[in-house]
């Protein structure tokens, strides 16, 4: 692959890494795209091999040039999720192939633009889902498909959020819902898309709960916090807050946020308490699929522990999994949990049994290296990628389950897809 990189922020140093590092044998990273002139040489100047002239940068009014300067035939895309849409469709239409981070993007409108311009040209989109490959997971994957439970008829998937990781969604750009879609697409997607990869079905309807709980300005009264800046830096309450983020005391976030703050007025560390917040931190949603099986989801992003729990139904048992999953997030002080997983499976009729449960080693329970090894090594998965329709029924979930939040009523995803038009996924 010849791979052109749209956005060098934090994510995307996995990716770069990969591509200049172990599969560099294999794949030319040709050129580096961001909005931010400062992030922008920040990345290319890692990777500039001595002697060379370097990488190819360019700012993203030029995206389109840099795809026919350099020739690429892959664009890598980690930008923020609501600018993930134009990228795609800018680069099928250039006849390039897609890998983006996901969610593949946040609304049915730019869904449907999305879906045309595949079909139209035929090319490929990929969605880093990452999770899918973390062996706990496909050996979960495994045991239901080989119908250790029996016909599975149901889930009860609860995510939870640390307060480190979950209150950092209300500084930064997710914190407004026209960015991120919400929790509900901006994270869910990864926990609609294991339900999907799962139980081999898509989502039909849903109903929705869901509110600003923990990081409101009423919660901002209730710790004595009246009076607090717009950002963590310079805030005159910072001393007494519980979620204090100090971008100048973490090299890498004074290196890829501080330092680049005069370019585009973008601040890190964003008040989370403050009244323009959109983002919900408590989501209820209950999902009815097309085969017929239900599912409670619960996501919280202020539990006092990080990772998965769910308990699936079948017609001859349960399976459950505990996954305590403490990865690397910038700032804060962890709780002391340790990393753990355990999948139990429970016969009707016989007594429960811990699995051994296969592991990994990198971020997300092992599940990281594993997909850049499936997207740029050799023999990729078809197992485990996940194409257009997948990054698709990922997100519809969470759509539907906005529109659910607003209106109250349970959402057939079927009506939401006619109303913009889309035929078929
Ligand atoms: N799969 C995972 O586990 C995982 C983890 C983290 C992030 N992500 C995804 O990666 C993506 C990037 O997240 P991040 O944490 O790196 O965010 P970030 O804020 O650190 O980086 C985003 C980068 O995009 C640039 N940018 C903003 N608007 C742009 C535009 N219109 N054109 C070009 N560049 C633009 C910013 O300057 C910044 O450098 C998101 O879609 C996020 O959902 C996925």
């Amino acid at each position: 692959m010849k791979v052109a990189l749209v956005g060098c922020g934090s994510r995307h140093q996995m990716f770069r890494n990969a591509l200049t590092g172990p599969y560099a044998d294999r794949h030319e990273l040709v050129a580096l795209c961001d909005s931010n002139p400062y992030r922008l040489s920040l990345s290319a100047a890692a990777v500039a091999k001595p002697g060379t002239n370097g990488i190819a940068t360019y700012l993203s009014a030029d995206f389109d040039r840099m795809l026919a300067e350099q020739g690429a035939d892959t664009v890598l895309i980690s930008t923020p999720d609501n600018t993930h849409a134009g990228y795609i469709v800018r680069a099928l239409e250039a006849g390039c192939d897609v890998i983006c981070e996901k969610p593949m993007t946040i609304d049915l409108p730019s869904l449907r633009q999305i879906l045309a311009a595949q079909d139209r040209t035929g090319r490929k989109v990929r969605v880093a889902f990452n999770y899918r490959y973390a062996p706990a997971r496909q050996q979960i994957r495994a045991l239901l498909a080989a119908g250790t439970i029996g016909t599975v008829t149901g889930l009860d998937f609860r995510w939870h959020l640390d307060q480190v990781h979950g209150s950092d969604y209300f500084r930064r750009w997710h914190r407004d819902k026209a960015n991120s879609g919400g929790l509900f697409v901006h994270k869910a997607t990864h926990h609609f898309d294991l339900m999907n990869w799962w139980l081999g079905t898509t989502p039909a309807a849903i109903s929705a709960s869901g509110g600003r709980h923990a990081y409101s300005p009423v919660r901002a009264a209730e710790l004595g916090l009246v009076g607090h800046g717009p950002r963590c830096t310079g805030c005159p309450v910072a001393l007494r807050c519980p979620y204090p983020l100090d971008l100048d005391a973490d090299k890498r976030l004074a290196a890829l946020y501080r330092d680049a703050e005069a370019e585009d007025g973008y601040h890190r560390d964003q008040c989370i308490f403050s009244p323009e917040i959109t983002l919900e931190d408590t989501l209820q949603a209950q999902i009815r699929f097309a085969n017929g099986a239900t599912a409670n989801y619960s996501l919280t992003a202020y539990a006092p522990w990080e990772g998965l729990e769910v308990m699936f139904y079948g017609t001859g048992g349960q399976l459950s999994h505990r996954h305590v999953e403490v990865h690397g997030v910038f700032g804060g002080k962890r709780p002391k949990e340790k990393q753990s997983v355990t999948t139990t499976l429970h016969l009707a009729g016989q007594d429960p049994t811990n699995l051994a449960v296969p592991k990994a080693q990198g971020d997300h329970g092992g599940a990281d290296p594993l997909m850049l090894q499936d997207i740029f090594g050799e023999g990729g998965s078809e197992t485990h990628a996940s194409d257009h329709r997948a990054g698709a029924w990922s997100i519809l979930a969470g759509i539907a389950a906005n529109a659910a939040l607003a209106s109250g009523q349970v959402e057939e995803i079927g009506d939401l897809l006619a109303q913009v038009g889309i035929a078929r996924i």
